[in-house]
């Protein structure tokens, strides 16, 4: 009875493999077939083996420099595979914008990795689905960043940069350097917790504060290298059951069981009428949830859309000024022309969100920032959803399509000189390349109709914070201390190290 089992149990895993490799073969056809080039793929791992081995061998992951070497040897057009899965990447853009735009139908829904579908953001704008209400919820979200409300939290976010500076001028005063990254970050967290929840968390002040801890430790677990159960869920998709089950005990699920929590106890407050008077997302969110028509939200959607806030409002846009205030620590003249800007602002009225918008030196910094260090390199990609051919190339249903934001803004044909920082070349008075921030050549915030829908919020807090920081220290980088590293952590690109700074108060 044993050896029948036993043999009846090998039989099936047996028949399981040999299927398994079979369909495998068919997948890793797929590329040629359909006329595109790419690096080899490993029999497992796909070209997640390239990543891996490049790692291992400079000890960070450069995906976004190896995504170059990929468009000069392949051309703008080529494919990769993630695991099993082929993921086409796009450079052109034309075919970027036919892709993304124009047949956003085809396209409306973000290449989002299985396992990721049992995080608490599935139901958020983040990783919805156009069949699952993605066009509702963004519409319902999109009003909380209209002039008059930008205007309305520029207050709140102007006190939180306050409590920034202050903890800064502290730290400088002290002998020691310290990460400027982890102040950005707190500050982030404060800030959109005010301006979305109206909940004052105490991040910058207090490092044990559970969403300061937990949403840097869900970021450390999205993360391939610290997330095993992400590459076995890549590797081996056949087994999605296995690894869906073991979710629950991973690292992710930890992180975000606290966050979540922490979100339904500001819920339930502001259901018993707690700040029942603030006009945020929350409130937006909550009438959603009240509406009487059939496209109301359930709680759970309000819940995990406060949830995708809170981490895409965070990560992003701390990381953005981390690098800002680096390069301008690090490029001395651009950080005088801008406190030359700050100065004749200040003598003109003070830095508010009117004379703030005003700056075009500030504006010019900003995007030159995004431009050469795009904080989300991972994200612009999309599903498609049926068979289809664009510009002579065919896309299979259930492929994903990626337009990756440093190959763009680093490749030769679109930008003079793409590795040098230059602010000055978004000024209006070079107006070749101005145009290029207003088309698919400037894309940080994304493409098409489901860009970033915080774009307006990260500029305002951006420039706010970078504008005060120069009006009150001077920036210099350690003597001694190494180059920036950009380290990709799958999705997002970050300092490698701890970014530390010399900040002098001006006189
Ligand atoms: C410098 C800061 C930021 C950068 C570089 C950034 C970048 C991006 C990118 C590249 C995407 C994907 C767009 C696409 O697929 O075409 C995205 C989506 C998104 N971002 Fe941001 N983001 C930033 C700040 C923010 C902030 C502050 C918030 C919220 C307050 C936010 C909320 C979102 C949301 C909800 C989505 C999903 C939009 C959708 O699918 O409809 N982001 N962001």
């Amino acid at each position: 009875m044993t050896l029948i089992i036993l043999s009846t149990l090998l039989i099936a895993l047996l028949t399981f493999i040999v299927h398994s490799i079979f369909i495998r073969i068919q997948k890793f056809k797929l590329r040629a077939k359909i006329g595109l080039d790419g690096p080899p793929p490993h029999w497992l791992l796909g070209n997640l083996k390239d990543i891996i081995d490049r790692t291992k061998e400079i000890g960070w992951n450069n995906a976004q420099e190896w995504h170059l070497e990929l468009q000069k040897k392949y051309g703008d057009r080529y494919a990769i595979y993630f695991g099993q899965k082929l993921d086409i990447f796009l450079c052109n853009e034309e075919d970027i914008k036919e892709v993304f735009i124009k047949n956003f139908s085809n396209f409306s829904d973000r290449g989002v990795i299985e396992i990721f579908r049992e995080t608490k953001l599935n139901a958020s704008l983040l990783q919805n689905t156009y069949a699952t209400g993605w066009k509702h919820t963004r519409s319902t979200i999109a009003p909380i960043f209209s002039t008059g409300k930008m205007k309305a939290m520029h207050e709140t976010i102007s006190s939180k940069i306050d409590t920034f500076l202050e903890i800064l001028e502290e730290k400088s005063m002290g002998n020691e350097q310290w990460d400027i990254y982890d102040d950005f970050q707190g500050l982030t967290l404060d800030v959109i917790g005010k301006c979305a929840f109206a909940i004052d968390t105490n991040c910058q002040r207090d490092r044990n504060d559970v969403f300061y801890v937990e949403a840097r430790n869900f970021f450390k677990n999205i993360d391939l290298r610290h997330n095993p159960l992400v590459t076995c869920s890549v590797m081996i998709p056949e087994l999605m059951w296995i690894w869906k089950f073991l979710y629950k005990f991973s690292g992710l699920a930890e992180a975000e069981i606290p966050l979540v929590q922490g979100l339904d106890d500001v819920y339930e407050r502001r259901r018993s009428g707690e700040g029942s008077d603030s006009v945020d997302l929350l409130k937006l969110l909550l009438d959603r949830e009240d509406d009487k028509t059939k496209e109301k939200m359930t709680k759970k959607e309000v819940i995990e859309n406060c949830f995708a806030f809170l981490l895409a409002g965070y990560e992003t846009t701390s990381t953005a000024m981390t690098y800002c205030s680096y390069l301008l620590a690090k490029y001395s003249e651009i950080q005088k022309k801008l406190w030359e800007e700050i100065k004749m602002v200040k003598n003109e009225g003070k830095l508010d969100y009117d004379s703030i918008h005003s700056m075009k030196y500030l504006d010019a910094v900003y995007k030159e920032t995004l431009r050469y260090y795009p904080p989300v390199i991972h994200f612009i990609s999309r599903t498609c959803l049926s068979d289809i051919t664009i510009r002579g190339q065919f896309y299979p249903k259930g492929c994903s399509v990626t337009v990756q934001g440093n190959t763009i803004h680093r490749s030769e044909s679109n930008w003079d000189h793409p590795d040098i920082f230059d602010p000055d070349r978004f000024l209006a008075e070079n107006s070749e390349t101005t145009e290029k921030s207003g088309n698919l050549k400037w894309i940080p915030f994304g493409v098409g109709p489901r860009y970033c829908v915080g774009m307006r919020f990260a500029e305002m807090e951006f420039k706010m914070t970078i504008a005060k920081l120069i009006d009150k220290f001077e920036l210099g980088i350690p003597m001694g201390e190494r180059d920036l590293i950009p380290d990709c952590n799958g999705v997002i690109m970050r300092p490698k190290d701890a970014v530390k700074l010399n900040l002098k108060l001006r006189e």
